[in-house]
């Protein structure tokens, strides 16, 4: 559950920060990303070498960088980086911060700004975990759906045997992994995505095209996964990076799309077709490159194959969502075309508005379902695909 997703890893004062660099090691080895923050307490029980070595980044401690320059740290966008936050080890002074709001450090400023699970790892000698504060703030964290990984019992670094050990880091890591299992909300759902544009050869050197990117089947694909799902892309030719967890086949034309989903769409339970599928294609390939000649020339254009309607003619239990994109009376069109090819939700993609559709990194969409319209806001791709796998969460 843990591969692909960026993990950012808050190291505080404690004696058992030496194991920060077991659980870094961990993280990684699950497939995560890892991102670490050190207090400055942290400093001395760890260093930032052997943060930075293992997880592969720089290690955060300030806001400020280059005192010259002025460059500096930004906790919020280190913050919504994050797909989780974990602090380990967690000292008392950390979880007496972490209650207050505190936010006079980087680290303090960057887990206020982090909307992402946190998990908390005590770790401090017997006394101070059985002391009142320290247990009312930890049952204030819980209050605020925080994850507090309970400290085990035995001996610790003052010689005393107790509570207040920090769990070991493979135990943290298969806490968090379960959480996340238990989250998984599209688990064992075999979801195929379709994205990109096609190509449709006119010669051995040229195509008919348009100007999808695939950014938002791309962004479906990692949500999906996000959930859980196994997921298949199917993707005409874009130049993005298949998120993690994602099997991904590359296609060209509209036959071979077809010709891919087709033979996965009895096995699947989802189909979100968001790739710019082409409506024609040239009539003859020419087997020669079309040599430039005086006069005009004209080439026939024959329809493709309507995926999505051929497709849905035939479903059983899957669920089928296509794309449409109109430029006019744009919900009516979107609404039909739902109806005409048996979807089960079709997602109306805007042109007009500022910042929608091919190339941007946001988009503007309309849901629509034989009984219900739902319009989103201008947003992130990442943030459509959110709601688009809302939606079919309350379907499955
Ligand atoms: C050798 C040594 C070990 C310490 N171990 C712990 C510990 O395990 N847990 C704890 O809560 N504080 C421990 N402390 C105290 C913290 O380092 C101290 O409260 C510090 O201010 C914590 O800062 P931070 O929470 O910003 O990292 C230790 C201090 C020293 C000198």
């Amino acid at each position: 559950m843990l591969s692909g997703k960026n993990v950012l890893l808050a190291v505080t004062g404690s004696i058992a920060a030496y194991k920060s660099a077991f659980l870094v090691r961990e993280f990684i080895k699950s497939g995560a990303f890892v991102k670490v923050i050190v207090t400055e307490a942290a400093l001395q029980f760890v260093t930032t070498v052997t943060l930075s070595t293992l997880s592969k980044n720089p290690v955060y401690k300030d806001f400020i960088k280059d005192e010259n320059t002025g460059e500096w740290n930004n906790h919020v966008d280190l913050g919504s980086w994050a797909d989780l936050m974990v602090i380990a080890p967690a000292t008392a002074n950390t979880i007496s911060n972490l209650v207050s709001g505190k936010a006079d450090s980087f680290f303090l400023s960057t887990f206020l700004s982090c909307n992402a699970p946190v998990f908390v790892a005590p770790a401090m000698d017997l006394d101070m975990f059985k002391n009142k504060s320290t247990q009312s703030n930890i049952q204030l964290l819980s209050k605020r759906s925080i994850n507090v990984i309970e400290p085990n019992e035995g001996e610790l670094a003052s010689g005393l045997e107790g509570k207040g050990r920090m769990e070991e880091p493979e135990e943290i890591v298969t806490y968090i992994n379960n959480y996340f299992l238990e989250k998984a909300t599209l688990k064992n759902l075999n979801i195929l995505i379709s994205a990109g544009p096609t190509y449709e050869s006119i010669d051995p050197v040229r195509f008919i095209s348009n100007h999808s990117t695939g950014k938002m089947g791309y962004a479906l694909a990692n949500e999906a996964q996000k959930r859980g799902a196994n997921v298949q892309l199917v993707s005409g030719p874009v130049s993005l990076k298949t998120p993690e967890n994602v099997q991904r086949i590359d296609v060209k034309s509209t036959l071979e799309m077809k010709k891919e989903i087709t033979k996965r769409f009895d096995k699947i339970d989802v189909l979100i077709m968001s790739a710019a599928v082409a409506d024609y294609e040239p009539k003859n390939i020419a087997s020669n490159k079309i040599k430039k000649q005086d006069q005009e020339i004209s080439i026939q254009l024959k329809k493709t194959p309507d995926i999505l309607k051929d497709l849905a003619k035939i479903k059983k239990k899957q669920i089928v969502i296509g794309f449409a994109l109109e430029t006019e009376n744009g919900i009516e069109n979107a609404y039909k075309k739902m109806k005409r090819k048996n979807l089960d939700a079709i997602i109306l993609n805007s042109l007009t508005d500022t910042g929608a559709g091919f190339g941007h990194d946001t988009n503007k969409v309309t849901l629509i379902t034989p009984s219900e319209k739902r319009e989103f806001e201008l947003k992130t791709k990442d943030l459509v695909a959110i709601d688009i796998l809302n939606f079919v969460e309350e379907c499955v």
